[in-house]
């Protein structure tokens, strides 16, 4: 039996990790829109890549659900993207009411499924999939840590002219201003950046990374950045369905981990075919936890706005 992922949202990040993913070749792919006819069409086109791409996996657009039925993972990119000059915050309202009526339509049909979120705000709206689907924390997992430690590699690597594969980061707390960075945790072939470059770059890195998103939503103009982000979350699918166990910096329900309660915070997880099957506490510095504290007051706030929504 090959694995079956659902994709809703057949916008630019959902459709381009519908084509990651029917690339891998070993799932078959349903990608679920509200817009009538954009996810036939693009199933389709994907489809037709299939011979020339050598892969066979069977791709499904739809406007319902049925198709949905028995997914082993649920990748939610369902929402409005962040307009020029919007804040991720503002988009609260409104993606929540579209993030809850997917997590319903979707938990009831796939009730063993693993939910990957990708909707903005990430945290909260990784919370709402958790209590809209009842399912425990193992299986709800937001996307964030991923892409902000791509783009602060590939930063780094552009920076010191080397390959992005050479260069490991670490970037926690919540996906938006708030996100923290950790130089000292990141490396290159092994070497901490802080004894490669003056704190003077690594701030101008760090902050670039920080506004990673906004820089490309200026260029854009309309819509943003969907190549990375559509990465960052196939690669959660990746090792989850093929259990390779990587420790990836995702958005997790910490529940007493970094002395925080109860919130989505971006965290190292291992991922597993168990989902997550393990949260790593790494030991930071005053001034590090302060900012992940500074970090999840922000997500706070916002779940502070949905709670009568959430409770
Ligand atoms: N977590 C991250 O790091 C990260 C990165 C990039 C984008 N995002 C977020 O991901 C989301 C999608 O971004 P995008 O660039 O693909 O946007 P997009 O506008 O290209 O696609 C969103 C799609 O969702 C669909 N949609 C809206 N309501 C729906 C519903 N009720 N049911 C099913 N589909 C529905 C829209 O029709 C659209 O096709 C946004 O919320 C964006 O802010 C998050």
């Amino acid at each position: 039996m090959r694995y079956k992922v659902t994709v809703v949202g057949a916008g630019n990040v959902g459709a381009t990790a519908a084509q990651r993913l029917a690339e891998k070749g070993y799932c078959d792919v349903v990608l679920v829109d509200i817009v009538e006819g954009i996810p036939q069409g693009k199933a389709l086109d994907l489809l037709h890549s299939g011979p020339v791409e050598n892969y066979d996996s069977r791709i499904v657009g739809t406007n319902g659900y049925e198709e949905t039925a028995g997914s082993d993972i649920v990748v939610i990119t369902a929402g409005l993207p962040r307009k020029p000059g919007m804040s991720r915050d503002d988009l609260l309202m409104k993606n929540y009411e579209i993030v809850a009526g997917v997590t319903r339509e979707v938990a009831k049909r796939s009730p063993n499924a693993f939910l990957i979120v990708v909707s903005n705000p990430l945290d909260a709206m990784a919370q709402t999939a958790m209590k809209v689907s009842g399912f425990p924390r193992e299986r709800v997992i937001g996307m964030a840590g991923i892409l902000d430690s791509a783009r602060f590699r590939a930063f780094i690597a552009m920076e010191l002219k080397v390959s992005v594969d050479n260069i490991q980061a670490l970037v926690l707390g919540g996906h938006g201003d708030t996100m923290v960075p950790l130089p000292r945790f990141t490396t290159v072939a092994g070497v901490p950046i802080t004894e490669l470059l003056p704190k003077e770059t690594i701030d101008r890195l760090v902050k670039r990374t920080r506004d990673g998103g906004a820089e490309i939503v200026a260029f854009l103009k309309t819509g943003s950045a969907y190549y990375a982000p559509s990465s960052g979350a196939v690669e959660m699918v990746d090792s989850i369905l093929m259990d390779r166990k990587k420790i990836l910096p995702c958005a997790a329900y910490l529940q007493g981990e970094y002395g925080i309660n109860g919130l989505f915070v971006g965290v190292p997880v291992k991922l597993g075919a168990g989902g997550i099957e393990k949260v790593y506490e790494v030991k930071l510095s005053p001034e590090e936890k302060a900012m992940l504290n500074k970090s999840a007051a922000a997500v706070e706030e916002l779940i502070e706005i949905l709670k009568p929504k959430l409770s």
